[in-house]
């Protein structure tokens, strides 16, 4: 029998989790990662491969860590030793736990980076609100932020400050608030951007872009970073899920419906940027494809500097997505404290949260000098911020969320994940153990292997 609560806190409620997940999986990823990855890799058939591995990967993925999660309600590395004992299995398995605590230093080092551009880009309006100047020359303003260590490493901090400050108090109180009407203020703004995307009269276009596939495009490193993207987005393979899913309570939550909600969610938002994005970069006579991780700062402005209204739109939107950033990276920060804290003593919290973070800003630093001082070394063809990205999302995440998958689709016996599950119809319960058994870790398998041989 699984304990009831956690000794980190609980979610209020339902809807407290469901938030916090959202929160968690909507963030960068969404806005600012999908449209470049879509746009960098071939359109319509990148986005096709990625739908597809939210289905058949990312979902189960997501409803297995967080049966997992509610299960053991320690953080990831004790959960699953316990795990691993109580299923009589080596403790191999505790190397998922170890995998998600070293993808979420590495991802939250350069997330925290590109944080900062949108808390830089928000200051940048609010001052233009005030009647400073305007953005006029978006590609010239973003690159000129990236030749600026100083300016990179200021707002770099100012975010990470921003996110342990939150973690070291503990994530119910001022989180469980903000999110609430944050994340559909932000879903609004969205929208009104699509509606601005309708009348360029680019939708179309725009649209086919994103959803026509040119099979031409694909090959092997297409399905990886759709792969990756997936894991990324879902906040997937690092045992975020998890450690959210310890301190959901038990009685009227259904891990199927929350894992389906947070999912759709997820997507939705993506695609909408996406819708958002597109019509704005075609009127502006700008080649959609091959946009790079400048893509939204050098797109979106030169439609705030068409509108008349320009600049409040421009605080909102990357004010807002700042903050949608903010409830991603304190899930990023959070398994690797809650872990310190269970070894450390529970008093620690604020020790334990600072000395994560701080870590984090320092390998951030390396993807501050890899964006001017040091964009010349390459590692594997790739910049330092480029190469951390692609280990941690693209390869840690999938092989963390493969054998997540293994160990519950293999090794937890049935009685536990029914007890989890116990409002699941016994089609789709039969039909979810074996993607996570079978199709989950083969197609993971098979990306991984032909994109990396
Ligand atoms: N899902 C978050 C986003 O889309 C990033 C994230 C990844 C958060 C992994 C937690 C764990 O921005």
């Amino acid at each position: 029998m699984s304990t009831t609560t956690s000794i980190h806190g609980m979610w209020s409620s339902r809807l407290m989790f469901i938030l916090a997940a959202t929160g968690s999986a909507v963030g960068l990823g969404n806005i600012w990662r999908f449209p470049y990855m879509t746009s960098d890799n071939g359109g319509g058939a990148f986005v096709l491969v990625y739908l597809a591995c939210i289905a058949l990967v990312g979902l189960p993925i997501l409803m297995a860590e967080v049966l997992i999660g509610r299960h053991g309600r320690m953080s990831p590395i004790n959960t699953l030793r316990n795990l691993a004992r109580d299923s009589g299995t080596g403790r191999a398995w505790v190397g998922i736990g170890w995998i998600g605590i070293v993808a979420g230093i590495l991802i939250l080092s350069f997330y925290s980076v590109v944080a900062g551009w949108t808390l830089h880009y928000a200051w940048r309006y609010l001052k233009q609100l005030f009647g400073g100047a305007g953005i006029t020359d978006p590609g010239a303003t973003f690159s000129a932020l990236l030749a600026d260590p100083l300016e990179l490493t200021f707002w770099h901090a100012l975010f990470m400050l921003l996110t342990v400050a939150v973690v070291a108090m503990g994530v119910e109180k001022g989180l469980e608030r903000a999110v609430r009407f944050l994340m559909p203020a932000l879903f609004l703004l969205l929208l009104a951007l699509v509606g601005y995307g309708l009348s360029t009269g680019y939708m179309g276009q725009a649209i086919s872009f994103l959803f026509r596939p040119d099979w031409s495009e694909i090959d092997g490193n297409v399905f990886l970073r759709a792969m990756g993207q997936a894991f990324f987005s879902l906040s997937l393979g690092m045992c975020t899920m998890m450690t959210y899913g310890a301190y959901l309570p038990r009685e009227g939550v259904s891990i199927p419906r929350v894992g389906i909600a947070v999912a759709l969610t997820d997507t939705a938002v993506a695609l909408l940027a996406g819708m958002a994005i597109f019509p704005i970069v075609l009127s502006f006579g700008l080649d959609p494809a091959g946009g790079g991780p400048g893509l939204i700062f050098t797109s979106l402005p030169l439609a705030f500097a068409a509108m008349s209204i320009g600049a409040l739109y421009g605080l909102l939107f990357f004010g807002l997505l700042s903050v949608a950033a903010w409830t991603s990276s304190i899930s990023l920060l959070e398994p690797a404290t809650a872990f310190l804290v269970e070894k450390f003593g529970v008093k620690r919290r604020k020790v334990a949260a600072l000395s994560m973070a701080g870590l984090c800003w320092l390998l951030g630093l390396l993807s501050v000098l890899s964006l001017n001082v040091w964009s010349h070394v390459r590692i594997f063809g790739r910049d330092i911020m480029g190469f951390i990205e692609l280990v941690a999302n693209d390869i840690m995440l999938p092989l963390g969320g493969l054998m997540i998958a293994l160990f519950t689709g293999w090794v937890l016996n049935r009685t536990l994940l029914r007890e989890q599950l116990s409002d699941m119809p016994e089609a789709l319960f039969t039909t979810w153990r074996w993607l996570l058994r079978v199709v989950a870790p083969l197609l993971v398998l098979v990306v991984l292997v032909r994109a990396l041989a």
